[in-house]
């Protein structure tokens, strides 16, 4: 059953809560649920109207599949007020507005969507369904347009809706069309036997998005930010502490916070150290890629090297000045793959894909992009160039490398980061350079060790 994931009732009814919270439903009110497999938020807003003694407004659940359909309108079948429609919610109209929408929408990534004639329809059909969308996005555009004016919708969803590039017009559109009101990040285990990050969203139709949005972290902090209403990632808008005036983030400590180089063409760049030519020799330079760091393991040392075009002060080398670096690059394979490189199409042909940051070759603190632990680790000796798959940072005083990453390895931080980073597709965690820039650094992370020995 594509996107079929039950919704525990404990859940159901925190949701229906935040439905009804100051607007109780009257009987003549219309309520959705929109991908109601087996009525779980049916009986729940039953449930609530039972318990506080009030009449149940007017149900309706769309559902797909013809047997959870067929086992939702079995499950209510004594219940006057509640309506079981076996369609498609995408494809078809309900012909009414509706003055509370609840639901789970089905999570079902652009790959997974049948084939590329039902993917066209949906691209024809909403402005959510631009580059990877998924369906419950789709959801949320659809459920928008059947919402009445002033009209309550929440949804349960996976929060990566708040963050990815693909989401842009999704949050574009909730931002102009409603008040998002509030967004709670779900437990990672609200789901039994799944790890989701799922996200409770609660929105107002047509009220203005430029009012604050309340939310709830994991680690149960709350803010209340204004999201923008450009459709630009919300996530930076949730994050959890508020820097005091005046104190530092870790850029201002730093020199630089960046991802390591990316050449566009590692196939020809990157190459073990036991083989390197002699004649590369001056140009290879130790390079470290995110699986040769190893959280609980000491930095390991280098066992590949990158062949580097660049002279000390970042500048392209001439190819007059490349010796046998040159003649290497000019191999009709060599050649082939990185002229193929769209990456470097204003550039000349041999450049890497990223510039090359003159204070690279400094004592830092790397770590990897994407880990299910985070880790920091120091090289001491500047010599190591970090590949695309590493982080690295350069504090503004080389005496604090070994304070801030011993703090940068501390419990405190790493609950920061658990708290405050995107997550990749397994639950790891994506330590961007944008986040880890915005790491408060309190003025004892720099005593670190001597605060550590006290405590
Ligand atoms: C995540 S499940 C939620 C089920 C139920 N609402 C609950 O919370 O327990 C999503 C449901 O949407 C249904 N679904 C998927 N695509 C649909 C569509 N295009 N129209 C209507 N229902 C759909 C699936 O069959 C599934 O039952």
């Amino acid at each position: 059953m594509k996107g079929y994931v039950l919704t525990p009732d404990t859940l159901v009814d925190e949701m229906v809560e935040r439905l009804f919270s100051g607007k109780r439903p009257l009987g003549s009110d219309r309520v959705l649920d929109p991908g109601c497999g087996g009525g779980a938020f049916i009986a729940g807003v039953l449930r609530w109207c039972q318990t506080r003694g009030v009449a149940p407004p007017k149900i309706t659940g769309i559902e797909l599949n013809p047997a959870l359909a067929a086992k939702a309108r079995k499950r209510f079948a004594d219940q006057p007020s509640v309506q079981i429609v076996h369609a498609d919610y995408l494809l078809t109209s309900v012909g009414q507005e509706f003055s509370f929408i609840i639901g789970n929408p089905p999570y079902v990534s652009l790959e997974k969507l049948g084939d590329e004639t039902q993917r066209n329809r949906y691209r024809a059909r909403f402005t959510s369904a631009r580059g990877r969308f998924d369906l419950y996005m789709l959801f949320f555009e659809r459920a928008l347009k059947d919402l009445a004016p002033n009209g309550r919708l929440v949804f349960i969803t996976p929060e990566k809706y708040l963050y990815v590039a693909s989401a842009k017009p999704l949050r574009q559109l909730l931002t102009e069309q409603s008040r998002v009101s509030a967004i709670d990040l779900a437990p990672e285990d609200a789901f039994p036997g799944f790890t989701t990050y799922p996200a409770i969203t609660t929105l107002e139709k047509g009220s203005s998005g430029a009012n604050c949005t309340s939310i709830r972290l994991r680690c149960g902090t709350t803010r209340s930010p204004s999201l923008p209403t450009g459709g630009q990632s919300w996530w930076p808008h949730l994050l959890t502490e508020e820097t005091r005036a005046g104190s530092d983030v870790l850029q201002d400590i730093c020199i630089r916070v960046s991802a390591g180089i990316a050449t566009g063409a590692d196939d020809v760049y990157v190459r073990d150290i036991s083989n390197v030519p002699a004649r590369l020799r001056a140009f290879a330079r130790p390079a470290i890629a995110g699986r040769d760091l190893v959280p609980g393991k000491v930095m390991p040392a280098p066992r590949r090297v990158i062949l580097v075009p660049y002279a000390d002060n970042g500048r392209l080398l001439p190819s007059e000045k490349l010796g046998s670096l040159g003649r290497y690059l000019a191999e009709p394979l060599h050649a082939e793959a990185l002229k193929r490189r769209t990456c470097v199409r204003h550039k000349p042909w041999y450049a890497f894909h990223d510039n090359y940051p003159t204070d690279i070759l400094r004592p830092k603190i790397i770590f990897k992009d994407i880990t299910k632990q985070p880790r920091f680790w120091i090289d001491r000796t500047g010599e190591i160039i970090p590949l695309h798959s590493v982080y690295y940072l350069i504090p503004r005083h080389a005496g604090h490398l070994d304070v801030l990453c011993d703090w940068l390895n501390s419990e405190e931080v790493g609950r920061w980061l658990a708290t405050n980073c995107q997550r990749a597709a397994n639950g790891y965690l994506r330590l961007q350079s944008a986040v880890l820039r915005r790491l408060p650094v309190p003025e004892t992370a720099l005593l670190y060790p001597a605060r550590r020995e006290g405590a």
